[in-house]
């Protein structure tokens, strides 16, 4: 029997393709894409603009508590996705901002932090079936799905990659914090399959992806 809403969980490491392929199968399914790690960026540039000081963890907790926030699914470019919503506002380009990817780890390590995200990227079930991508959904956000998968590259091919999109970041350092916080760190979720795509394109990785989804979909019938 088909369990509805499915959310198809996709983790992994920074710049190992997530984004690009979530959005690639979410439009072949016709699903919903979540970005977890925009959320967790709004957070951080929402601290940033309040003056709140990221490494002191009870005044991040204490702005997540209060912050004022909604859930909406925009539909862009035949795309529908969820966007988290700071005081009706949409902050797409500051997220993306040098400045709040150096604070945003900070933030996603504070633990009431991650509990207020679990919460609300469950809450995006309302929207339909989900593609969501992050750190720790096939872990701790939706770890009843059977939709698991990891991807990964060598840290070689994911500097290049965000290098190519004009972006310097040390990768390693982040890797390290990700996989090494106390909550919910950055790990393999039983069950997931692993894909390392260092010599693939996101046409291959997009079309691995969907198989082994149309797989799991025929035992699921
Ligand atoms: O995927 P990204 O680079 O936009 O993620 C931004 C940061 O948020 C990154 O340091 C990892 C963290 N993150 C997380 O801890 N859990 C998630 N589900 C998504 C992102």
């Amino acid at each position: 029997m088909k369990k509805y809403p499915i959310v198809i969980a996709l983790d992994g490491t920074s710049a190992s393709g997530k984004s690009t392929n979530a959005k690639l199968v979410a439009r072949a399914l016709g699903y919903v894409y979540v970005d977890t790690g925009a959320m967790y960026r709004t957070l951080a540039w929402h601290c940033l603009l309040k003056h709140v000081d990221v490494n002191d963890e009870k005044a991040v907790a204490a702005a997540c508590r209060k912050w004022k926030t909604k859930l909406e699914c925009a539909e862009v470019n035949g795309l529908r996705a969820v966007r988290l919503l700071v005081d009706d506002y949409f902050p797409e380009k500051e997220i993306r901002l040098p400045e709040t990817a150096a604070a945003v780890a900070h933030v996603a390590a504070v633990p009431k932090v991650r509990a207020w995200m679990k919460k609300t990227q469950r809450d995006c079930i309302q929207f339909g079936d989900l593609v969501m991508e992050g750190r720790d959904i096939g872990t701790n956000v939706f770890p009843e799905t059977d939709f698991k998968f990891y991807l990964d590259a060598s840290l070689a091919e994911r500097s290049a990659r965000r290098a190519a999109d004009g972006v310097n970041e040390n990768l390693a350092a982040r890797d390290q914090r990700d996989s090494q916080r106390a909550v919910a760190p950055l790990m393999i979720a039983l069950g997931a399959k692993v894909l390392n795509n260092s010599s693939m394109t996101s046409a291959e990785t997009s079309a691995w992806l969907l198989a082994e989804i149309r797989k799991l979909m025929s035992v699921e019938k």
